[in-house]
Formats: structure tokens, C-alpha cells, sequence
């Protein structure tokens, strides 16, 4: 990888094919700036070029040039903001941000090579234009969400909190143009016949967007900010989530290359939960991951992103995870992570997992243990190979090792409510046991109490690691160890 800066990893402008850059560029015109040629390079002019390794150098430099355009970025919004700008046509808005671009650049010394330079130009007409009224929204940091209801209703959220905004679209007709700029950028459509669309920002926020008939009231915009601040393996602990004994154990598990699925419902925290545990993953190992819509961010640097795609604009070219599933395989991944199975792509994963590519992990929409393996059974049907239940049902069984379920409390804390070790088949049902489970036991206030308790059990799992020389603790799995502390949190959450 190279830049190898985590702002460049979570940069979509590095994995996005030159076509959609191109096409971003041809519809925001003209971007051809005069640089003065004595402006140039002075940065990276200089000997001491050699005191500094590739590496420190290209962060160094991705740090200059993410500051500059910060600062930048500001200085336009107050810019754009005054009240001669605020209903003035996108082409007097280009204009007036191509030239702020190219004063600044004419004008200031900035530490900037010639292609960040040019970058720059491209970076801060999106930043501006490319979402419209939301701009100085998406300019505050902690704005974590954006949701437009309708063009006239703007809602952000912020510390946690929903706040109703003055921020307006023109009408309907100005926050479809929006909409439509910001999925054409990203080489998608949206319209009367496919009226909804998911996408990213340059910065790796996720957009929705649903035009009428579907949204009654007009097209809506949700936002959800990415590059927010990332939940650790810590800070999931810190809040509540889990025991230092689970945290123990996931480790083991993932050192081990247990096959693990961590499953819940919508917003339980199962991505989050997912990046945690990717912590574990030795840094030697290659790791694989596939998503809809990137979000795991993983410390390794040995590391390939993989992201699908839906149908172009020209109603082609759509990869489907399962396409991204079978490609992996060829990559000599040590890891394959799915962020989310959701259809056939299962079955490839499993065969994957039973074939050899031990350690993989993905999460499943699901609201217990049970109901993860039958979703996956479905899932695995969705593939559209004839296989019968009892086949498809062994291939879980002998593929998962784990079922961590996440669950959101009503006291809107997240927990990890149980792991679920896969033990074999028992007639036609893949058998499982609990191994540690949360136990509420009361409440202080609003706040569940209680303890996350080992059931006593033993995961089979852990004998034959044992067996193997993996010097896994028994004491982990001593009934009733492995406490909470109390609230089961030291209180972060309001
Ligand atoms: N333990 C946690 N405590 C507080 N917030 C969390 C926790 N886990 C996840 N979140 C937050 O909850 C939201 C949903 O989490 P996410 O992992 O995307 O859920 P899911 O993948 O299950 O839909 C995110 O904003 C995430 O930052
Ligand atoms: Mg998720």
C-alpha cells in the first residue's frame, strides 16, 4: 500500500477508478489552473529528501496537504456564506470557488507539491459544490450524521444529539441535482426508475438517497458521517460491551483462526464489534475484506480492500460480493473478512471456511444464535445451488466456530448478549452451547445492571487448541467469571 497514511486508507479518491474522477472533473468544467512554476515543489526540493524514509516523507507530506486544505475548506465556507452567495447559481459558485483556488494558489506559499496543487483545485470544488447547502455542515466535525427529510428540513446529529438546522435546499428540483451529482460521481444512478442510491463522499461518509415515488414527501438525503471518531477494542470496554475474559478469549479465538460471526440487529454495533476483533489479527498475516460500502478500518497494513458495485449507469458492471468472495480466494488470503453476508456470497464463505481459509469473520443481520444459522441457510439458498438442507446445514455447522450476538440494550448500551460455540449436528440441526452470556440481574435507573458470566462450559473449540499447543487459560471459562463490574460500564454513555 503505498501512502500508507490512515487518512489515505480511508480516502475514497485511492480506490476509485480514474473514470469517476474524470467524469467529476468534466461536470464541474473547467479546472485548469496557471501554477506558478518558482511555487512549485519546494517541499520535496530540498537534500533532506534523504533523511527521510518513503514512508515518513509521503505522511508528512498527506498531513501538509490535508491541513492546507482544511484551513482552505473553511476559508471558502465563510466565503460562500456571505449573503450574496447564498442564492446564487452552481455556475457563479464554481466560479467563485475556481478563483478563491486560484488566488490562494497564485498568492500564498504553500507547502504543496504540483499534483497536490492540482488536486487541491479538484478536492475543494467537491468538498464545496459537490453537496450544496450541506457544505458548512459537513465542514464541522462533529456533525456525525446529516439528515435531509426534505429540501427545506435539515436535521444533523451531533454529540449524540438531533438538532433541527436553518440549512435549505432551493426546492425539491436543487436537492435532486445534489442528489444526483453525488451518485454520478461515484459512477451510480438515480432516478424515477431506480429511485434510491448508496454511495460515499470524498471523505468516506455514506450517503442514501430515495427520490419520489418512494419517499412521499420529496427526495431525502441521509448522511452518515465516516472518519468519526473509530470505536477500539478499548473503548468498546470502556462503554460497556464486553468482559476483559471475553476480551481474553476473542483474542485466543482470533490468534487461533477461529471462524466467528458476530450477529444482531441493525445499529447493535456488529461492524464496530468486527473492527474490534480484527485488532487481534497478527500483523504478518494478508487480510482480505469485502463490503458494500467500506467502513472497517483495520490497523494492519497488509491489507486489500474490496468494495462491490451495483449496476452503472449504463445498467452494467455490477460485482457482487460473491463475485469479490471467489476473487479473494485467488489473492492467498490469510483472512477473509465480510463485513456483512447478506446473500449468496455465504455460501462461497463457508466453503472457504471448510476448505482451509480458517480464521475468517463476518457479521449477519440476525436476532439470536438460532436465527443467524437460519439465515445463513437461506443466504447460502440465495446462491441459487441445489443443495439440500441437511448439506447446507452441515456446512455450517462444520464452517462456524462462534456466534457472538450484539445486542443494543433498552438502556441504549450495546452488548455482547452471548457467544455461542457450534459443536456439530444432533439430527438435522447444527447444535450449539453458550459460553459466556450477559445476565441482567437489575437496574439503576435507566441502566441495566448485570454481569457477562461464563456458563461453565468449555468450548470444544479450546480443548483441541489446547490439544495443539495453544496454552489457552481454563480459568476463562470457570462458571460465573469474568464480571462486569457492576453496571457494566464505568458510565460514558448518557
Ligand atoms: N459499544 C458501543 N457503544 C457505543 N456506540 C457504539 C458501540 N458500538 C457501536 N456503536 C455505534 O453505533 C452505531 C452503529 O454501529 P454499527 O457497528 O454500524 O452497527 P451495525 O453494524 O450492527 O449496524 C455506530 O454509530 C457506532 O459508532
Ligand atoms: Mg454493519
Amino acid at each position: 500500500m503505498n501512502g500508507s497514511h490512515q487518512e489515505n486508507a480511508s480516502n475514497v479518491k485511492v480506490s476509485e477508478p480514474p473514470r469517476d474522477v474524470g467524469l467529476a472533473r468534466s461536470k464541474l468544467g473547467r479546472t485548469r489552473f496557471n501554477i506558478p512554476r518558482e511555487r512549485v515543489a519546494v517541499k520535496d526540493a530540498g537534500d533532506n529528501a534523504f533523511s527521510l524514509t518513503n514512508r515518513e516523507a509521503s505522511q508528512a507530506s498527506a498531513s501538509d496537504y490535508l491541513s492546507v486544505k482544511t484551513s482552505l475548506h473553511s476559508r471558502l465556507l465563510d466565503l460562500l456564506n456571505q449573503p450574496q452567495y447564498l442564492a446564487a447559481s452552481d455556475e457563479v459558485l464554481e466560479q467563485t470557488v475556481e478563483d478563491f483556488v486560484g488566488d490562494v494558489l497564485e498568492n500564498e506559499d504553500l507547502p504543496l507539491n504540483e499534483s497536490e496543487r492540482t488536486q487541491l483545485a479538484d478536492d475543494l470544488m467537491e468538498e464545496t459544490l459537490g453537496v450544496g447547502p450541506l457544505a458548512p455542515l459537513l465542514g464541522d466535525p462533529a456533525v456525525t450524521d446529516v439528515l435531509v427529510n426534505r429540501y427545506d428540513q435539515v436535521y444533523i446529529e451531533r454529540f449524540g444529539k438531533l438538532e433541527d438546522t436553518d440549512v435549505k435546499f432551493r426546492n425539491a428540483e436543487h436537492l435532486v441535482r445534489i442528489i444526483q451529482r453525488i451518485a454520478a460521481r461515484v459512477g451510480r444512478r438515480i432516478d424515477e426508475s431506480s429511485p434510491m442510491v448508496d454511495a460515499r463522499l470524498t471523505d468516506g461518509s455514506r450517503v442514501n438517497a430515495t427520490l419520489p415515488p418512494v419517499t412521499i414527501d420529496g427526495p431525502t438525503l441521509s448522511i452518515r458521517r465516516f472518519g468519526k471518531r473509530r470505536l477500539r477494542r478499548e473503548d468498546l470496554q470502556r462503554l460497556g460491551m464486553f468482559s476483559d475474559a471475553v476480551r481474553t478469549f476473542m483474542q485466543w479465538m482470533v490468534i487461533a483462526r477461529s471462524n466467528i460471526i458476530v450477529s444482531g440487529g441493525t445499529g447493535a454495533g456488529k461492524s464496530t464489534f468486527l473492527g474490534a476483533v480484527c485488532e487481534a489479527i497478527p500483523a504478518s498475516e494478508r487480510i482480505v475484506t469485502i463490503e458494500d460500502a467500506a467502513e472497517l478500518m483495520l490497523d494492519q497494513i497488509h491489507l486489500v480492500r474490496m468494495e462491490t458495485r451495483p449496476l452503472n449507469l449504463e445498467g452494467t458492471g455490477r460485482i457482487t460480493a460473491r463475485d469479490l468472495v471467489v476473487n479473494s480466494l485467488r489473492m492467498r488470503p490469510d483472512r477473509i473478512i465480510v463485513g456483512e453476508v447478506r446473500a449468496g456470497e455465504a455460501l462461497d464463505m463457508l466453503q472457504a471456511m471448510n476448505t482451509g481459509h480458517d480464521g475468517s469473520l463476518t457479521t449477519v443481520h440476525a436476532n439470536s444464535p438460532r436465527d443467524a444459522v437460519a439465515r445463513l441457510e437461506t443466504m447460502v439458498l440465495m446462491a441459487g445451488v441445489d443443495l439440500p438442507q441437511r448439506a447446507i446445514r452441515e456446512q455450517i455447522a462444520s464452517a462456524v466456530d462462534f456466534i457472538i450476538s450484539v445486542r443494543r440494550y433498552d438502556d441504549g448500551v450495546r452488548r455482547v448478549e452471548s457467544i455461542a460455540e457450534i459443536t456439530g449436528m444432533e439430527e438435522s440441526m447444527p447444535q450449539m452451547q453458550d459460553i459466556f452470556v450477559f445476565q441482567q440481574t437489575g437496574r439503576q435507573n435507566r441502566r441495566i445492571v448485570g454481569e457477562f458470566v461464563a456458563t461453565g462450559i468449555v468450548p470444544r473449540r479450546v480443548h483441541q487448541l489446547r490439544d495443539r499447543g495453544f496454552d489457552i487459560p481454563l480459568d476463562l471459562f470457570r462458571s460465573g467469571k469474568g464480571s462486569w463490574g457492576g453496571t457494566g460500564s464505568r458510565g460514558t454513555r448518557t
